[in-house]
């Protein structure tokens, strides 16, 4: 490799510019009087590379205050416009998945076969967890007595499981996640299991009573 003489000198020459180090020989005309235990201190100015990053960000800081804060662009404004474009989607897709979010047309399913899917999807989808499995109750209530906190019958345990219990209860809506089909199902196979007797039954809550008829 051939060396380059005006090369190398144009970097160093950079380099020394973007640092601005004092050189040694005649540091003294840089030293104060500043003297710690022998410890003494240099007048050096701030290295040029340093300054001009520090510079830049203050020219981006400008751009960023006239163009994100004072502009007509707010986080609020884009909050707000994505919910609602959010739910313009939202809409669309229940209009293009009815068999997800109708609630018309209720079926009641007193067949062996939809109330053993009934009962396996129980399990399946960890409704055990709270009710369990026999339906006594747990963290939830007992889904086998005559009341009920929100609601009983077709309708209302449709509606529970679709859209979930109040808020913070822990009963989450399983509409996105469960068919039309398997909710009825599941509200179908609750319903069979109406005054069945579970091992430890959870005391009755809510003031709603509906036995199963
Ligand atoms: C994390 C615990 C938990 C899981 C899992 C759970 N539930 Fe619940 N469930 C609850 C709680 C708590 C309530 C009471 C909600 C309230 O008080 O608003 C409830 C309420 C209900 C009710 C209404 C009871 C009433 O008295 O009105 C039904 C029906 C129900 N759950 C069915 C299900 C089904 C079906 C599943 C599974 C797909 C399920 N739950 C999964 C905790 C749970």
């Amino acid at each position: 490799m051939s060396k380059n003489p005006e090369n190398i000198s144009a970097w160093t020459r950079f380099i020394k510019s973007m640092t601005k180090v004092h050189d040694i020989a005649t540091e003294e005309d840089i030293m104060t009087d500043h003297d710690y235990d022998g410890i003494k201190e240099l007048d050096n100015v701030l290295p040029p590379w340093w300054l001009y990053g520090f510079y830049i960000t203050i020219v981006i800081s400008m751009g960023y205050y006239f163009f994100a804060l004072r502009g007509d662009y707010n986080q609020y404004d884009e909050l707000r416009a994505d919910v609602a474009q959010a739910k313009v989607e939202l809409d669309a897709y229940k209009v293009a998945n009815p068999d997800l979010f109708s609630v018309t047309n209720l079926e009641v399913y007193t067949d062996a076969e939809n109330l053993a899917k009934g009962k396996e999807l129980f399990a399946a989808k960890t409704c055990t967890a709270c009710h369990l499995v026999d339906l006594g109750g747990g963290i939830g209530p007992n889904l086998t007595d005559n009341k009920w906190i929100l609601g009983g019958g077709m309708d209302d345990i449709f509606n529970t499981i679709s859209k979930g219990g109040r808020p913070g209860k822990g009963m989450i809506a399983w509409e996105s996640s469960l068919s039309k089909q398997e909710r009825q199902q599941l509200s179908s196979y609750i319903i069979s299991m109406i005054g069945t007797s579970p091992a430890v039954p959870k005391a009755p809550q809510g003031d709603i009573t509906w036995d199963g008829k």
